[in-house]
């Protein structure tokens, strides 16, 4: 794609101008936008950059590896992992409202990192995969007042408290030309076509208290969708599908015996930028197929329904 390799050496010039010879470091989340900000960086001023992944064990099946292994094992590029799954767990203890479960963990990761990036040392630079779509987001919604629906958590007042200058290269980028970019870069096609997945993780997809057990549930769960939708072809059509795990329990028959378990609601829409978005009209055959593979192999669920809802009045997420 000329347009992007053209942009891509701008932007990599930007970089080397803005940093010089001083120390970048960048949070990975696993996600699509921080990964090409940061391969990006790592083009422009090589071992200058350090990447940081704090793992808040709120990931999807399988993630936390393949984006260490990307990274420390195709790109070589310095990475600090921080396994920090049982401080989020207890940070995210009896927490039900959507906003507090984004505060409690926005406010950790921001703890975390910082500590990390102390241990690091001498950085004048945090990178961050910011995109157009975010810097719009929280300024104006819909073209309506300006709100913010939901807070999407970022390192926040981490930069001015650490005397630290923000680099973020994909600010003017949507989604679909991140996507290019990355491509443009090297990073695989299955990573770059990822859906996109909030900071707060699986933990806005389990409304109400966030336990351990709830979490491996809706991880088989999701998994399992994910494998159907990619063997139905579907999974490059649908801008985000995943599970989500209610707090509900309802009754069912298994054998001889009666079930009590909770009740998994399924998600998918296409959409443009995520600012407005339709339901997936998926085929009945393949929605049974689906829930049949998941309750037979997941359990803790014995029911499972589909959301119907477009954004607006919905949103993507449900909390
Ligand atoms: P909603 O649910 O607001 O989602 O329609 C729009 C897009 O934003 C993602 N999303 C988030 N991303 N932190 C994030 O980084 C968050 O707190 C957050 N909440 C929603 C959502 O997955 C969708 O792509």
């Amino acid at each position: 794609d000329w347009s992007m390799a053209a942009y891509r050496e701008e932007a990599i010039a930007r970089i080397r101008a803005q940093v010089g010879d001083g120390k970048v470091i960048c949070g990975l989340s696993g996600g699509v936008d921080s990964s090409v900000a940061a391969v990006l960086i790592h083009e422009a001023i090589g071992e200058q950059l350090t990447c940081v992944f704090v793992d808040h064990g709120l990931m999807r099946k399988d993630e936390a590896h393949e984006v260490v292994n990307l990274f420390r094992g195709h790109y070589n590029i310095p990475l600090v992992h921080v396994d920090a799954a049982d401080m989020f767990l207890s940070a995210l203890q009896d927490v039900e409202d959507p906003e507090a479960k984004r505060k409690a963990i926005g406010r950790l990761f921001i703890d975390v990192f910082e500590e990390e990036a102390r241990k690091i040392g001498g950085a004048g630079f945090l990178a961050q995969g910011t995109l157009y779509p975010d810097v719009i987001e929280s300024v104006s919604f819909s073209g309506g007042p300006s709100v913010t629906i939901k807070s999407h958590h970022n390192v926040g007042g981490l930069p001015e408290r650490m005397n630290m200058k923000l680099v973020e290269p994909l600010r003017e980028l949507f989604k679909d030309e991140v996507r290019a970019l990355g491509k443009e870069l090297g990073l695989p096609d299955a990573f770059v076509g990822r859906h996109p997945f909030p900071g707060p993780g699986l933990a806005i997809r389990c409304p109400g208290a966030v336990t351990k057990e709830k979490l491996d549930i809706l991880r088989q769960a999701d998994a399992i969708y994910l494998d159907e939708i990619r063997k139905a072809g579907l999974y490059d059509v649908i801008w985000q599908a995943f599970a989500v795990l209610l707090p509900v329990r309802t009754v069912g028959v298994m054998g001889d015996g009666r079930t009590y378990d909770f009740v998994l609601a399924l998600r998918a829409v296409t959409s443009v930028d995520g600012m407005t978005a339709d339901f997936y009209p998926f085929d009945m055959n393949f929605l049974g197929r689906a829930a049949t593979r998941i309750i037979n192999e997941v359990r803790g669920v014995n029911r499972v329904v589909y959301d119907v809802t477009s954004k607006p009045p919905g949103t993507i997420e449900w909390e």
